[in-house]
C-alpha cells in the first residue's frame, strides 16, 4: 500500500550508543516543530520486558513471543510497558544492553517496522536510531550519521546516569559501549552503518547546541537547493 505520508519530510539521525543522538534529534524536532521518534526506546522497552520475563535474550522465538504479549506506549515524554511507566527504567544500562541483544533478531525488527513508520506524520519527523536512514526511512530527506569518540561517549553517559541519580562506573561504561558498538554494527539484521548518502557529524568536540545547529543548517541548505 502506498504510504499517504510518504511526502512528509524525515530527518534520520543514526549513530552509535551515547553519541548524543537523542539530545540532538529532540532539539532539531523542537526547532522545526516536527514529531520525534526515539526508536531505541522501543528496543529498550522490549529488552526490559524480556529481562523481566526471564527469557533468553539470544533466542529469537522467545523474544518474539514477549513482543507479541506486550504493549509499548508513548504518551508525550512518558514511555509505557503495558500500564507501567518505564521512562526511567529503560535508561539503565541493563535495559540498553538487553535492547542491543533483542535488536539482533530479524523477526523482531520486521515486526517493529510499521510501528516506527507510523510516526511519520505532518509536518515532519526526526527519527533517531541505528537503521533509520538505511531501513526504516530510506527516503529520508536528510540522513545524519552522528558519532563521537568512545571516551567522549562514555563520559556523556556517565554524566547522564549520575544526573539521574543512577549507578555509574566509568570502566564498566567504556566496556559496555564498546561491546554495544560491536554488537550493533556486526549483526546481520539492519546493522549500524553509515549509508552512502549520510552526512557524518563527529560531535566529540561539539556541544549539543552546536551539533543541533549543524543538523539544522544541513536541512535548511537542502531546502534551499530544491
Ligand atoms: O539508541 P539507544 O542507546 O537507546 O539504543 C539501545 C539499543 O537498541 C541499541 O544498542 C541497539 C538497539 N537499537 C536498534 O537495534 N535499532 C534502533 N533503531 C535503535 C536501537
Amino acid at each position: 500500500m502506498l504510504d499517504p505520508n510518504s511526502s512528509v519530510p524525515v530527518i534520520a539521525i543514526d549513530g552509535p550508543s551515547a553519541s548524543g543522538k537523542g539530545t540532538v534529534a529532540q532539539g532539531v524536532a523542537r526547532a522545526l516543530g516536527f514529531h520525534y521518534l526515539d526508536s531505541g526506546a522501543i528496543y529498550r522497552v522490549l529488552g526490559l520486558a524480556a529481562l523481566r520475563a526471564g527469557v533468553n535474550l539470544d533466542n529469537e522465538a522467545d523474544v518474539f513471543h514477549v513482543l507479541l504479549k506486550i504493549n509499548i506506549g508513548f504518551v508525550g515524554d512518558v514511555v509505557r510497558l503495558d500500564s507501567t511507566d518505564v521512562t526511567d527504567a529503560i535508561r539503565e544500562e541493563a535495559a540498553g544492553g538487553a535492547a542491543s541483544k533483542v535488536g539482533t533478531h530479524a523477526r523482531v525488527r520486521e515486526a517493529l517496522t510499521e510501528k516506527q513508520r507510523a510516526f511519520r506524520q505532518p509536518p515532519g519527523l526526526v527519527a533517531d536510531g541505528r537503521d533509520m536512514g538505511s531501513v526504516i526511512f530510506p527516503d529520508a530527506r536528510l540522513k545524519i550519521y552522528l558519532t563521537a569518540s568512545v571516551e567522549a561517549r562514555a563520559q556523556r553517559r556517565y554524566k547522564q546516569l549520575i544526573g539521574k541519580a543512577l549507578n555509574a562506573n566509568m570502566t564498566a561504561l567504556l566496556q559496555d559501549i564498546m561491546l554495544r558498538d560491536q554488537r550493533d554494527s556486526e549483526r546481520a539484521a539492519a546493522p549500524l552503518k553509515k549509508v552512502a548518502d549520510a552526512v557524518v557529524l563527529d560531535t566529540t568536540n561539539l556541544t549539543a547546541t552546536q551539533a543541533m545547529a549543524e543538523v539544522l543548517a544541513h536541512y535548511h541548505a537542502l531546502r534551499h537547493a530544491h
